[in-house]
């Protein structure tokens, strides 16, 4: 295939000298000391990017800007379709309300390498906390609102946070979720406690404050506002972390992902011109929630380290009010280029196929939309082409690395698509795709995924305080190579096509979960002697989980009231995110005859797919009962003979 775009040089040019190139993009970025080592193969468990740096990412977010004459200039837009507030805020007041909030995290002992966990809906604050832990050094982690408070106990007992920033409500369609009493249990649920919790009280519920404990943060911000406290960026080392992102792993205890300061920095900035084609001073819209690595990648770090003005939106694609939320927040804002995950464009297409919302607004700012999170289905990218006649780009990547893989690199100019891949690899991703012995497989094969070491900047160092469950989960298996976990194909023009998770990992509304923890919650209800959990093909959310429980053979309670139980002990140990719905009591579980649930041959008879007899079967007989259940509950797109 062939096309004017100057991809094939750049990723030649990576290719041929990855260090100077790497080197050249951080040159666009203002450090304390410049690197000894743009890469140093021995440091770290594969190496470290920018070694000898020193540096402050929220200097780089922030204060680079107001000094270079964007201080007028909006950084972030909030808009909320749940109450109707809008608020601009220009980089100038970011900057005072990210020092504020430092001063108030310093007076309260936070320092460098302390650990802070936000816990925040989708307000600026979040963003503000964010990036005043990274001014002093210290290291956040965000936790989803759509977890429930053992999830969050699990983060604060992993990274033992100093503080704790929180709201006292987020707002979802219909009900308001009360923060306030999930962060009080769970952090009654550990040993070490933070210090203090900064609460903001938002309107429409107020939390109590517990004394001595917890801060009422617009208070304490307004008091350092009028003191003109300032706080100067404290330098950390490149490979310092800047935050922990905790992901799903294949057991209950999720991963905590690693961030660095410098490396992040670098292919975050390049990534914004060269991948989706944004120059500073546009605005560029993610459609997520700072809890998932696209809100920290693409609603903070990498629209204000490029000097954009980033879109805050709190809301539903659908619902809040209509299908045509997204299309008002572009004309609204003059949103150049919007990303989001599939899912919501489906939820969109449903409840407004012909697109009739879409010319009550002016789209003329909206350049482009990329989608990522899940697969994008081939009409879902054909319908948002047809109705909003911009470029749809599919590009794919992961928690672990923080920005594409594989992507179509607008800004660098168009690779012709091919609808159903994300396209090629990125500079800084050598992607091969492997047998299960480790060996390349031809174009065109399936195989395991995997990057040739050392990954480009950005992606994972290790994983907090856990080196050898990193080895284990990512780099043992193919030696030389990171395991994306992913399984796929590259054709003979180097597309990629993914296809499926090669672990337990589901996508469920493009957020990802583990079946192992969602398994774990359940077996933990006292009537559950055994259970298994499947991701089924859901036409909104990608997937759904489903429950199979086999009961305690006392249990003489109607099964109904026991699945009931058990959907809602999901909700309460893990969260409403799980969108865990569908528990199924069945007599028995396929089995391998060593005693191995066969999960993927119940996904596929589930899903209507093809589906072969596994040899290593105990009693095929069960196979057929679970059909039967299938068919007999209306799950799945399973279509019985
Ligand atoms: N705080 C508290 N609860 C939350 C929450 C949050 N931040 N986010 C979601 N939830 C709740 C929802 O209210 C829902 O609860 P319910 O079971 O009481 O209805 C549950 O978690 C499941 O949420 P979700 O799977 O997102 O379903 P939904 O019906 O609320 O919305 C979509 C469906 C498709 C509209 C929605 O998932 C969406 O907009 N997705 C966009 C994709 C996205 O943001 N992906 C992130 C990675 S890019
Ligand atoms: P997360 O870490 O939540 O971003 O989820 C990462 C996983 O989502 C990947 O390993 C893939 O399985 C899936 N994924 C993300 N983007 C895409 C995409 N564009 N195409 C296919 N799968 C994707």
């Amino acid at each position: 295939m062939t096309s004017n775009s100057r991809y094939h040089e750049t990723y030649a040019r990576w290719q041929s000298d990855p260090e100077a190139f790497w080197a050249d993009c951080a040159e666009e970025l203002d450090w304390f000391e410049p690197w000894s080592k743009t890469f140093d193969p021995d440091a770290g468990v594969y190496g470290r990017w920018f070694t000898g740096a020193s540096c402050n990412t929220c200097f780089n977010a922030v204060d680079r800007h107001v000094d270079s004459g964007r201080a007028e200039q909006a950084a972030l837009i909030y808009d909320s379709a749940m109450t109707g507030a809008k608020r601009s805020i220009t980089y100038a007041e970011l900057l005072s309300e990210v020092e504020a909030l430092a001063a108030v995290l310093r007076e309260r002992g936070v320092e460098k390498g302390d650990r802070v966990i936000i816990y925040m809906p989708m307000v600026p604050e979040a963003a503000v906390a964010m990036l005043a832990a990274a001014r002093l050094g210290a290291v956040h982690s965000v936790v989803f609102g759509g977890f429930a408070a053992a999830e969050l106990a699990t983060r604060i007992e992993d990274c033992t946070p100093k503080a704790i920033i929180s709201a006292s409500c987020g707002l979802e369609p219909g009900r308001t979720v009360a923060y306030k009493p999930l962060l009080d249990a769970a952090i009654d649920m550990v040993a070490q406690k933070p210090d203090c919790c900064v609460i903001l009280q938002r309107e429409q519920l107020a939390g109590e404050l517990i004394e001595g404990r917890d801060i009422d943060y617009a208070t304490a911000v307004a008091a350092h506002k009028a003191a003109g406290t300032k706080v100067a960026c404290v330098s950390v080392k490149a490979t310092d972390p800047l935050y922990i992102l905790y992901t799903s792993g294949t057991t209950g205890q999720p991963k905590g992902v690693v961030r660095d300061n410098g490396g992040h920095m670098v292919a975050l900035h390049w990534s914004m011109k060269a991948i989706y084609g944004v120059e500073a001073g546009e605005v560029f819209w993610a459609a997520s929630d700072v809890g998932w690595v696209v809100g920290h990648s693409y609603i903070v770090y990498a629209p204000l380290l490029k000097g954009c003005t980033s879109v805050i939106f709190e809301g539903k694609p659908v619902g809040t009010p209509d299908a045509g939320t997204f299309w008002r927040v572009i004309d609204d804002h003059d949103v150049s280029v919007l990303f989001t995950a599939p899912t919501a464009f489906r939820a969109i297409k449903k409840e407004d196929p012909a697109g009739s919302l879409i010319p009550n607004y002016d789209l003329s700012s909206l350049r482009s939309l990329f989608l990522a999170g899940e697969r994008a289905d081939p009409d879902t990218i054909e319908w948002a082409q047809a109705k909003l006649e911009v470029p749809v780009i599919d590009h794919w990547w992961q928690t672990e690395t923080g920005w594409t893989i594989a992507g179509n690199p607008l800004g660098l100019g168009a690779l012709p698509v091919k609808v159903g891949s994300p396209t090629v690899p990125m500079p800084g991703y050598d992607v091969q795709v492997l047998n299960d012995e480790g060996h390349p497989v031809s174009p065109g094969t399936l195989g395991n995924i995997a990057v040739k070491l050392p990954l480009p900047p950005s992606c994972l160092p290790t994983l907090w305080n856990a080196d050898d469950r990193f080895k284990d989960a990512y780099l043992d298996e193919f030696p030389g190579y990171y395991k994306t976990a992913d399984a796929g194909l590259m054709d003979e023009d180097g597309y990629l096509f993914i296809m499926s998770r090669t672990d337990d990992i589901i996508n469920v509304a493009g957020h990802r979960l583990s079946t192992g923890a969602i398994e774990e919650a359940i077996a933990s209800h006292p009537s559950v002697a055994e259970c298994a959990v499947i991701g089924v093909e859901d036409a909104l959310k990608g997937q759904i989980p489903v429950g199979f429980l086999i009961l305690n053979a006392d249990v003489e309670r109607p099964t109904e009231s026991i699945e009931k139980e058990v959907v809602q002990q999901v909700r309460n140990v893990i969260g409403p995110v799980a969108a865990f719905k569908l528990a199924v009591c069945v007599e028995r579980l396929p089995k391998t005859r060593s005693g191995k649930i066969l999960r993927g041959t119940m996904q596929k008879i589930a899903d209507g797919a093809e589906w072969k007899m596994p040899a290593t079967i105990d009693d095929p007989t069960i196979l057929a009962e679970i059909t039967e259940t299938l068919d007999a509950r209306g799950i799945g797109t399973f279509a019985p003979s």
